[in-house]
């Protein structure tokens, strides 16, 4: 059976995610989540105290930066490494979530990424989930999703991912951080987060995941 490609873009905390690896899962397709390798490149800039308005520090440190993503057979969880190292709970922090949009409007570090994910999924039979998949990693995906759902629905699914990680956060925190990270992904001039024109738009509010997946495969079978 040909392999294809699923994108799947939408805003922060829709469900995109959760949804995606599922989905990858029952299609045995490999699952490629960019939003983790945004937050490990924010992660190494504020260890290596990179300047973001430096482009030539960018440049330098995107030499030095390799993501990978490891399937831990033991939790049976996907980790993502940073040159090596596993960051995955890092990563999900509110401090990175704070900076990841600024850092990922970064032209050079888009590039960077872009070219990676491409290369990640060349052989297709990917999920891959973001914010400009089906505009500019893979323009040509047989499935494209747009996900969205209500600012006060996504902030609570983040307050409770959060919580189940230890961290409590306050829901005006995280409405806070989601709003802010909508404008700077919406209005950045490389690549912004929009809806292609060829992607089916579905509203998670009122949906389980499983509704989610099972609608997301639906559409996959009839390209298939
Ligand atoms: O998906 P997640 O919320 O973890 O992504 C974190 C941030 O990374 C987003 O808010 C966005 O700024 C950025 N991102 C992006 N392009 C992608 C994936 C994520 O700009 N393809």
């Amino acid at each position: 059976m040909p392999k294809i490609v699923i994108a799947i873009d939408g805003y922060s905390s829709c469900g995109k995610s959760t949804t995606a690896k599922a989905v990858a899962a029952r299609m045995s397709y490999g699952y490629i989540d960019t939003g983790a390798m945004y937050r490990a490149v924010s992660l190494y800039f504020i260890q290596e105290r990179v300047s973001l308005s430096n482009s030539r520090e960018v440049t330098a440190a995107l030499e030095k930066i390799h993501i990978t993503f490891n399937h831990n057979n033991r939790t049976g969880k996907n980790e993502t490494c940073l040159n090596s190292l596993n960051v995955e709970d890092e990563i999900r922090k509110m401090y990175i979530s704070n900076i990841v949009s600024e850092v990922s409007a970064i032209p050079e570090v888009r590039w960077a990424m872009v070219a990676q994910q491409q290369k990640m999924g060349r052989r297709r039979g990917v999920v891959m989930d973001g914010r400009d998949i089906g505009t500019k990693v893979f323009p040509d995906a047989e499935v494209k999703v747009f996900m969205t759902a209500d600012t006060y629905t996504r902030a609570r699914r983040r307050q409770q991912e959060l919580l189940a990680k230890g961290e409590l956060i306050n829901l005006d925190d995280i409405i806070q951080n989601l709003e802010k990270r909508d404008l700077i992904d919406t209005t950045r001039i490389e690549s912004p987060l929009r809806q292609a024109d060829d992607a089916i738009l579905l509203d998670t509010s009122h949906m389980t995941i499983e509704e989610q997946v099972d609608w997301v495969i639906e559409l996959a079978d009839r390209r298939l």
